[in-house]
């Protein structure tokens, strides 16, 4: 007979379930549950019974094994839904297969090395300014960084005036995505954010239009021509769409990042040091390229520490469109399940001493995560792993060296470098630094 047993766990109260513990802090909710129940527990959350999966067992099985068992679209909250409206990280099946191929050329192979120099150049720009400024908040720089990098690239956006109101409408957006109050009035979070959306979406129209008549080498002209094997190119509001999750996807993240890549650094002068000589191979050597970048093992090493103590993504959701079962437990159609990257990266079994930030976990002598292939899923995991790690990894690659090589950087006294989870991952007080040439 079928198992009808569901995972063990608490749906909590009527109707908000345990959404408020879950809000308050993921990483405890999620932690606390695994130590009591196991990788496998049930709960309410957002109104919906959901399963909460840990380790890579869970994860191997939610994002690659049974994929076809879940929906992207039936996952995300319906605030994702309206805001990032036909996008590809909210669509599914054939539809998003065919999107991702044609999207993956903007993103991959030959337009990457187009945009290293670009890249640079932004981030030698902003290294200048913050020389100047002396003291500052990481976090605000780096959302301007990462964003200028991210128009620039992905719309060929050249104004600064117009980035940076392209920037702050999108953090607009991004505060709507978790807001609580599901109301739509012009002062509340869900309110500002459709407002700013739309006003992002009259901006891309323009874009669009001006890149179908004179193509560039940005990412949206990339997109504006790419064709599927029956010659059909994305409809202008598909390609609308997709340029805001990008732009949207494509900075936060890598501003979360970056920031505490900066904070662990200055918190481990040991391993800043020897990020610091793997650089001196390079000095001298003229303007970064793909090659060099690829000769950075140190380097990536770290990243790929500050991206398990740091996921700047804490978990993912997902639908559940078919019934299947997971360790012997029954998860229904219709509910949903999230998979918890955070708890996932802090499992003793895979990385010992999990709290410690120790990027030799990563050398090719201890390989902590080749024997759990899915135990680092700081950019998810499958067939649908983040689109854009290839664009994001060269992009801190670029930052981090040209700050290891000439810069000196000490965190300000009298402020919480403690983790707020939501949105993005960010030290509380936005990391305020002094700096200054080496
Ligand atoms: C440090 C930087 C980044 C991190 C940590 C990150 C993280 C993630 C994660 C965890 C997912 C999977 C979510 C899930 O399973 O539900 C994802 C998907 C995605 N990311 Fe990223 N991301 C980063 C940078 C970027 C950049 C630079 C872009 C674009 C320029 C981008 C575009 C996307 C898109 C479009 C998807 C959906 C892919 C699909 O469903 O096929 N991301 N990312």
């Amino acid at each position: 007979m079928k198992n009808t047993q569901h995972p063990p766990g608490s749906f909590g109260l009527p109707i908000i379930g345990e959404t408020f513990s879950f809000v308050i802090d993921p990483y405890n909710f999620a932690n606390e549950r695994y130590q009591k129940y196991g990788p496998v527990f049930k709960t309410n959350l957002l109104g919906r019974p959901t399963v909460v999966m840990i380790g890579t067992e869970a994860i191997e099985f939610l994002l690659s094994s049974h994929m076809e068992y879940f929906s992207w679209r039936e996952g995300w909250p319906q605030n994702f839904q309206t805001l990032l409206g036909e996008s590809l990280f909210l669509q599914d099946g054939e539809e998003h297969r065919r999107n991702r191929r044609l999207m993956m050329p903007a993103l991959h192979g030959p337009a990457l090395a187009n945009y290293v120099a670009t890249m640079e150049k932004i981030t030698a720009d902003y290294l200048k300014q913050w020389e100047k400024q002396q003291e500052f908040t990481w976090f605000e720089e780096f959302k301007k960084l990462t964003f200028d990098i991210a128009s620039q690239l992905l719309l060929g956006t050249n104004s600064a005036s117009e980035n940076s109101r392209l920037s702050r409408l999108f953090t607009q957006v991004t505060n709507g995505l978790f807001a609580i109050n599901p109301l739509v009035l012009p002062f509340t979070k869900l309110g500002k954010a459709i407002a700013a959306r739309n006003q992002i979406l009259e901006h891309l129209a323009l874009v669009v239009k001006e890149r179908q008549q004179n193509p560039t080498k940005d990412a949206i002209s990339l997109l504006v021509q790419a064709k599927d094997e029956d010659g059909n190119s994305l409809s202008e509001t598909e390609l609308i769409a997709q340029a805001v999750l990008l732009l949207f996807a494509g900075h936060e993240t890598t501003t979360s990042m970056l920031t505490w890549l900066c904070v662990e650094l200055a918190r481990h002068p040991e391993i800043l040091q020897r990020a610091r000589e793997e650089q001196l191979q390079f000095v001298n050597k003229g303007a970064l390229n793909l090659e060099q970048l690829g000769q950075m093992p140190y380097l990536e090493q770290i990243l790929w520490e500050v991206e398990r103590l740091h996921p700047p993504v804490g978990g993912g959701f997902r639908g559940v469109v078919k019934d299947c079962e997971f360790n012997g437990f029954h998860i229904p159609a219709g509910w949903q399940v999230l998979y918890s990257i955070f708890v996932t990266h802090r499992l003793e079994q895979i990385y010992p001493n999990p709290e410690s930030f120790d990027p030799d976990r990563f050398s090719s002598q201890r390989q902590e995560n080749k024997q759990s292939p899915s135990g680092l899923i700081g950019f998810g995991g499958g067939p649908r792993v983040c689109i854009g790690i290839a664009f994001a990894k060269m992009e801190m690659k670029i930052v981090a060296a040209h700050l290891l090589r000439s810069y000196h950087w000490e965190i300000l006294p009298n402020q919480s470098l403690d983790p707020v989870r939501i949105p993005t991952n960010h030290p509380k007080d936005n990391l305020r630094v002094r700096f200054s040439p080496l």
